[in-house]
């Protein structure tokens, strides 16, 4: 049997020798004696008699192994310009401080602290931080506005705030500060505390905001004045994250990762999926804000005492398309792992490459693809001009960590365009028709994942048992439901089409039309809209706003535009890249009243389609296939 398949049968088979194995690739203050905990099925709990802290597992036991003098992580700023590199004796330090700090401002374990920062080294630093005490850091992507930032923290409730000035984008500068005040006037259960981390080359600071209902400190003033503070040990079970992500509706889902699980998968997955070793060099083009972030920005690469690089810049454009060999060259990057939006750009701008003759990247061993589905095409360039393994994999923020993959480490597999290859260990992937039946080898239907999930999964979504059973277990018992459809070949390669319900994908960013819808609707000119996911060639979806106007309401349909664009971006913010705009006379439905979404996509993106039989009215899609189609 190869490596593979004995590594699969073994971890649906036997998952407690399985995991309790894979376990021991973590240091544990009590090391677990049971793996999987099924007593409250369909939740599961995995580790529960363990208990650790992951900060230790990511720093101080490399330092105490005699590896302190190894680089830790090392930031490349394309934006400032700067960079900077820390050992892991030196981010230990760090952090350890930064947890003094928090503890001085009362935080203790399990508070909740909100991180809304760039991509900068503090980012990292104040994560760590908060798994050294005990705390719950619930980062949020520095692109979303004040609203956005508000609607998370009523959820997470956090004591505590860790912010920067602010972020660098091409062209401008974001302030983060006003949108945090702003965010904390719109929430109800406001921070008591706010830390500023001030970045030179951004306007304002704490100072600046002593009027505030919470109390403003300098990120630097109180490291200065603060002592290291001792990791404290968790259940395995308990919280070391919350990560919000959209769902269907405009409420974000609050994601709750465990430090046990997670650990123990993360370090699998680095060894077994992406092949890295300690002491190998590690890049993940990403940001903190997304799940990718702080699985292989922050925690993967770090547990196994790799070396993380964290780019704060663009693929393209930060000065050009050769940013991303520059760093692997200029780091010895082993492998690379970013999303097709990005390959796509470096693409469009040198599409024959030639940016790449200019660096060595023989350092590089594989190119890691994830966040959207890797498209044959751009494989295929990549392949060619990379001359390495291009390796798709998807997973999703729930997950943590990958459920199909090509298990680089294990056994590496031959690849097939448009497959992340096969699933991982631990993940039992089915797919299912609408009824909930088993279909047949190649036919379409819903992925789902045989319960239990694999250590790492989420755990619950933050304080709402209901909509988690309701979005995930409910539909078909027995299974998690990813959202995503798609097929498995008779070779057992899964194939990922796309998602089956609202959530859209743009340039790997995952977001809600929904709450976009909410944003729309709230025009006093708009009676009601739609707005759905249309293919991108960039980007690989954009989302795209279809209003009916109020009775008797006459606005210039670019003016109409403007001030939707411009609401969306300080609503949501601009990673929603909301530009698009048409003002139809209605909207299809079904005679229940429900928008035919799916059919208007298919519409805009010139796809065959049925008329639905439960339409209301066939004339509203005639005149809307005229209007779009075209
Ligand atoms: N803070 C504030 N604003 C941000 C932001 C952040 N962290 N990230 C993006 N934005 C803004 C951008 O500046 C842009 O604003 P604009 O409308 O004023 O130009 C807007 O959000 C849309 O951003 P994006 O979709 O990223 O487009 P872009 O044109 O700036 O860049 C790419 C295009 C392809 C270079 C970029 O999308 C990319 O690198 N994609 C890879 C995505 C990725 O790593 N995803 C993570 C999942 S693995
Ligand atoms: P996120 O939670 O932001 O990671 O987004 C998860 C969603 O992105 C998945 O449910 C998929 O729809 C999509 N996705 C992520 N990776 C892939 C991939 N490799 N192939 C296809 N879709 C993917």
């Amino acid at each position: 049997m190869s490596s593979y398949a004995e590594a699969f049968r073994q971890s649906v088979e036997d998952p407690e020798t399985f995991w309790l194995d894979a376990a021991r690739g973590v240091d544990w203050v009590n090391a677990p004696t049971r793996a999987l905990d099924g007593s409250e099925a369909p939740s599961f709990r995995w580790f529960p008699d363990g208990t650790l802290n992951t900060s230790v597992n990511a720093l101080d036991r490399h330092v105490q192994a005699g590896h302190g003098d190894r680089t830790a992580l090392i930031w490349d700023s394309a934006m400032v310009p700067a960079k900077r590199t820390y050992t892991y004796s030196e981010l230990l330090d760090e952090v350890a401080v930064f947890a003094g700090v928090l503890r001085d401002q009362g935080i203790v374990a399990g508070d909740r602290v909100i991180v809304y920062m760039p991509m900068i080294p503090e980012a990292a630093i104040a994560m760590l931080a908060c798994a050294r005490i005990g705390a719950v850091h619930s980062v949020v992507f520095g692109g979303f506005a004040a609203k956005e930032l508000a609607t998370r923290i009523d959820d997470a409730q956090p004591a505590l705030l860790v912010t920067a000035s602010g972020g660098l984008e091409p062209g401008r500068t974001v302030e983060y500060l006003p949108m945090v005040e702003q965010a904390i006037g719109l929430s109800q259960t406001p921070p008591h505390t706010v830390i500023v981390k001030d970045r030179e080359s951004i306007p304002g600071s704490a100072a600046d905001y002593k009027t505030s209902s919470a109390a403003w400190f300098d990120w630097d003033e109180l490291v200065a004045d603060a002592g290291p503070a001792d990791p404290v040990p968790v259940a395995a079970t308990d919280p070391l994250y919350i990560l919000y992500t959209s769902g269907t509706t405009g409420k974000p889902k609050g994601v709750v990762r465990d430090n046990g699980g997670h650990a123990v998968a993360l370090t699998w997955s680095m060894r077994n999926i992406y092949d890295i070793s300690p002491g190998d060099v590690w890049w993940t083009a990403s940001d903190v804000g997304w799940v990718v972030g702080h699985s292989y920005i922050v925690y993967g690469p770090l547990l196994v005492g790799a070396t993380t690089v964290m780019y704060e810049g663009k693929p393209v454009g930060t000065p050009d398309a050769g940013a991303f060999w520059r760093i692997i060259s200029e780091y010895g990057v082993r492998a690379l792992f970013t999303a097709p939006t990005a390959i796509r750009a470096v693409r469009k701008a040198d599409p024959n490459a030639e940016e790449l003759k200019k660096y060595d990247i023989s350092s590089l061993q594989t190119l890691f693809a994830a966040g959207e589905r890797l498209d044959p095409d751009t494989y295929e360039w990549a392949t060619a001009v990379l001359d390495r393994p291009v390796v798709d994999h998807w997973w999703q923020t729930e997950t943590g960590w990958a459920i199909a993959a090509n298990l680089r480490g294990l056994e590496p597999m031959p690849l097939k365009a448009g497959s992340p290859t096969v699933p991982v260990p631990g993940y039992r992937v089915e797919i299912v028709d609408g009824e909930g039946k088993r279909v047949e080898a190649g036919t379409e239907g819903n992925i789902v994942i045989a319960l239990p999930l694999p250590p790492g999964t989420l755990t619950g979504l933050w304080r709402d048992e209901d909509r988690y059973r309701r979005s995930y277990l409910d539909t078909f018992p027995g299974y998690y439901l990813t959202g995503d459809s798609g097929y498995i070949d008779e070779d057992g390669y899964v194939f990922v089409l796309g998602r089956s319900d609202d959530v859209i994908n743009v340039a790997g960013h995952r977001l809600s039309t929904g709450s976009m819808e909410a944003v729309v609707a709230s025009h006093p000119a708009v009676a009601e809209c739609a707005v759905i996911g249309i293919r991108d060639e960039l980007k690989g979806q954009r989302p795209s706003g279809y209003v009916v106007l109020k009775a008797g309401v006459d606005i210039d349909p670019e003016k109409l535009r403007q001030e939707l664009v411009t609401m969306v971006r300080e609503q949501i913010g601009a990673v929603a890249t909301f530009r698009d705009v048409t003002v139809v006379q209605a909207l299809p439905k079904t005679r229940s009243g429900k928008i035919l979404r799916k059919t208007m996509r298919q519409i805009a993106d010139h796809e065959q389609y049925t008329v639905p039989s439960t339409i209301e009215d066939p004339a509203v899609l005639e005149a809307l296939e005229r209007q779009l189609g075209g």
